[in-house]
């Protein structure tokens, strides 16, 4: 992986917050991490792998479910991290797991699940046995993607009543890695360019004066323009859902690392500015900007955790040194107590209280595999490693 060039990181690592400096406190992570992932992967079936523990007991999943990807990638950071002979075999076996769902693109999440798994596996070892499903993948997703609307399809359901036709989630701009990245390996040029279009649109559609984000943008397929704005696990249509809108700025901080495009720079910029200025004093989000009920109401983790990992790399990008301030905020905040869990608790999760569908009733204040994932990369980052 690339090192990133960033002079005041020895100081930030030899920073002293809340009694613990930044070095100490990811040592601790990774070491609770170590333990924890090991025995999770004790607790899964041959094809199965973590979804959330509730009520006391671990749920699980098959690959086809959209996180299938994050337990295999978790496992692969941890071990860019303690180079432990040990967690790497944890990592392949779990990664082979995801291996069917690299072949056909139920969804956008193809990306997420691949990128996640076999992105990783071929980015920190090199070995080119895991390149070739990367590169399906991203040719897979590309089949749902319509010129006449400028993105690939997000889900191919609606909700009753919504006569949803070409949904696109601002979730799917994260997708958008596994294409420039199988771009780069597979030098298919159309992977790239879908990638840049969907992004352009994304940019033009999804977003309101405020720089907030819309979850759903709802298309015609047959001519693009947009049928509805809306949400699906927000608040309401118009407020600004948690996840979404830390997808949204982890989403365009990547696309302008990708492709050099100034504008997409701007956007994320734009995004951490609103999110930020919006932030509890911990740092870490409620599940949706706007809930009414703001104070006494729940946090989600996983916002808190993709969100610092994004700032940490538009800090590198920008060398706005603020962003890498706010994010070791939230990730000292996330690895205290409140939000880490003890070696043997939360069922082998690392993070609590993040919020699958709070709209839904599903996943209401429960560890989740994406959280833990985008909170081990934000440490990653912060230390340097990447
Ligand atoms: N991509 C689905 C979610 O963030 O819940």
């Amino acid at each position: 992986m690339k090192k990133a060039a960033f002079p005041l990181l020895v100081a930030a690592l030899l920073a002293v917050s809340c009694g613990e400096s930044d070095k100490e406190m990811i040592d601790r992570v990774f070491d609770v991490a170590r333990q924890q992932y090991t025995a999770m992967d004790a607790a899964l079936g041959e094809s199965t792998l973590p979804k959330t523990y509730e009520n006391g007991a671990l749920v699980t999943s098959d690959s086809g479910w959209w996180c299938a990807g994050f337990y295999p990638g978790s496992l692969w950071y941890i071990y860019l991290k303690t180079g432990d002979e040990s967690i790497r075999a944890l990592a392949e076996k779990n990664t082979r797991k995801v291996y069917p769902e690299t072949q056909f693109a139920r969804s956008h999440d193809i990306g997420f699940v691949t990128n996640c798994s076999y992105g990783n596996a071929f980015r920190i070892t090199g070995d080119t046995v895991w390149r070739q499903p990367i590169i399906d993948a991203a040719h897979a997703l590309a089949t749902r993607y319509n010129p006449h609307v400028g993105c690939t399809r997000s889900w191919d359901f609606s909700p009753e009543g919504k006569g949803w036709r070409f949904p696109v989630i601002i979730d799917n701009m994260m997708n958008l890695e596994l294409l420039m990245e199988a771009n780069k390996l597979c030098g298919v040029d159309s992977l790239k360019d879908i990638a840049v279009t969907h992004a352009t649109t994304t940019m033009k559609n999804h977003f309101r004066d405020d720089f907030t984000t819309w979850h759903v943008v709802d298309y015609v397929p047959e001519d693009g323009s947009v049928h509805m704005k809306c949400t699906a696990q927000g608040y309401s249509d118009d407020s600004a859902w948690a996840r979404g809108q830390a997808w949204g700025l982890y989403g365009f901080t990547m696309m302008f690392r990708e492709s050099g495009d100034k504008a997409f720079l701007t956007q994320a910029e734009n995004i951490a500015n609103a999110l930020i200025s919006r932030l509890p004093e911990d740092g870490i989000p409620y599940w949706d900007y706007d809930a009414p009920d703001i104070p006494n109401t729940l946090r989600d983790a996983s916002a808190g955790a993709i969100m610092a990992s994004a700032l940490i790399e538009l800090s590198h990008l920008t060398g706005n040194r603020s962003y890498f301030e706010v994010a070791r905020k939230q990730l000292h905040t996330l690895a205290s107590p409140e939000y880490l869990a003890d070696p043997g608790e939360n069922g082998h999760f690392l993070l609590k209280h993040s919020v699958g569908s709070l709209p839904g009733g599903s996943e209401v204040d429960v560890p989740l595999t994406y959280a833990d994932y985008y909170f081990l990369e934000a440490l990653l980052r912060l230390e340097g490693t990447f």
